[in-house]
């Protein structure tokens, strides 16, 4: 692998993010379809309401996490640094972005690990989430797999699905066949969880039921409503080229977060032990809210804690402060002292 290659992607990744046009059209973010019912008559303090949330099999006091975002390239670890103290100082799970760079043999493998030493010699409480792409746990042994989770000193490991992504990228390996047998196998061997998630284009519902049956310990659904892969790597590629001109057409591809999040709800009616996370274009703590009453019990979110880093560390915990308040005040006006109670306060209108 091209090391500046990498390292121009890594920044390319972050700028184009930054940049609202690459934002799923909110016509596809279908958060309006999703209400919660107000009450009028509340019996409870604001100072009670709770947001206490069961991850993992753990108690939190939260149910937000920042989303994997960046790992492996020059600027990362500063970004990396932010994001863990504030991480801690609020007690949100880290995703971090894919460590596919110490999967490899050169110096840059080497500064990854440096990256992650950095972090927990600074930040020794931080609960990370180690990240790798379906295509590399496909073509790498499980032994260097596992060693992700090591390095990081991970609570779990996710594994990303980015077939938009990987096709549409300049230098994008879109390699998936075997991933099935490479998840169920890595679902017998490791022993953190695993979680599988998408980048922004969500889960059906037999794919949803698909993976829970593999053995996987939960999955992230990322759909469709905030940051499209498709349209920043048609971004990136020469004006005209067939991923440019292609990513325009797959502008909108991906189900929602919303409907994924509807479908996991029904696999959960039958599969008690199914645990699923919300993530992909929430932006505010009203839409994490409908996410919870859907019942996920983690809300991720990337590009609108990246955007408020961009500011400075303070606005990053103003944002961080304001998802909770906002979960809160959601939590408030429809009656519930904590997120288990919003799970009857859900209003769909038909999608
Ligand atoms: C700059 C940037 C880099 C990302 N890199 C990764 C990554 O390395 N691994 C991964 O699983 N997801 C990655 N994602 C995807 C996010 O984790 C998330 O699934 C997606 O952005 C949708 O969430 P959002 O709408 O809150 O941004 C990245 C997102 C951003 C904004």
């Amino acid at each position: 692998m091209d090391i500046n290659q990498f390292q121009n992607r890594k920044q390319d990744h972050i700028r184009l993010a930054l940049d609202e046009a690459n934002q799923a059209s909110v016509e596809f973010n279908q958060w309006s379809k999703v209400n919660l019912l107000h009450e009028a008559l509340v019996d409870l303090n604001f100072s009670e309401v709770s947001l206490s949330s069961t991850i993992l099999n753990q108690k939190e006091k939260t149910p937000f996490f920042i989303s994997s975002m960046t790992a492996g390239h020059d600027s990362s670890a500063k970004i990396n640094l932010s994001l863990a103290k504030a991480c801690v100082k609020k007690s949100w799970f880290m995703g971090v972005g894919s460590q596919r760079k110490e999967l490899s043999d050169n110096s840059l493998a080497k500064k990854s690990f440096k990256e992650w030493e950095l972090i927990r010699a600074q930040v020794p409480d931080i609960k990370l989430l180690a990240n790798i792409g379906v295509s590399q746990l496909i073509s790498h042994p499980i032994e260097k797999i596992k060693s992700l989770v090591t390095s990081t000193n991970a609570k779990a490991l996710i594994i990303h699905l980015n077939s938009l992504q990987e096709v549409l990228q300049i230098e994008g390996t879109p390699e998936f066949k075997n991933s099935t047998k490479a998840i169920e196998n890595l679902c017998k061997s490791l022993k953190v969880p695993v979680i599988i998630k998408e980048t922004g284009c969500g889960f059906s519902k037999k794919t949803l039921l698909n993976l829970y049956n593999l053995g996987v310990s939960v999955i992230d659904v990322a759909g469709l409503g905030g940051t499209h892969w498709g349209l920043i790597e048609g971004a990136r590629a020469k004006q005209g080229s067939l991923q440019n001109q292609a990513s325009q057409t797959f502008g909108s591809w991906g189900i929602s977060t919303v409907q994924s999040l509807i479908w996991a709800s029904e696999i959960k009616k039958n599969k008690k032990s199914f645990e699923y996370w919300a993530s992909g274009g929430i932006k505010n703590g009203l839409d994490a809210a409908k996410a919870l009453a859907l019942g996920a019990t983690a809300v991720g979110v990337a590009q609108p804690i990246l955007k408020a880093l961009q500011i400075s560390e303070e606005q990053l915990l103003v944002k961080m402060n304001l998802l909770e308040y906002e979960l809160k005040i959601a939590l408030f006006c429809s009656g519930c002292k904590n997120i288990i109670e919003l799970k009857d306060k859900l209003l769909l209108k038909s999608i």
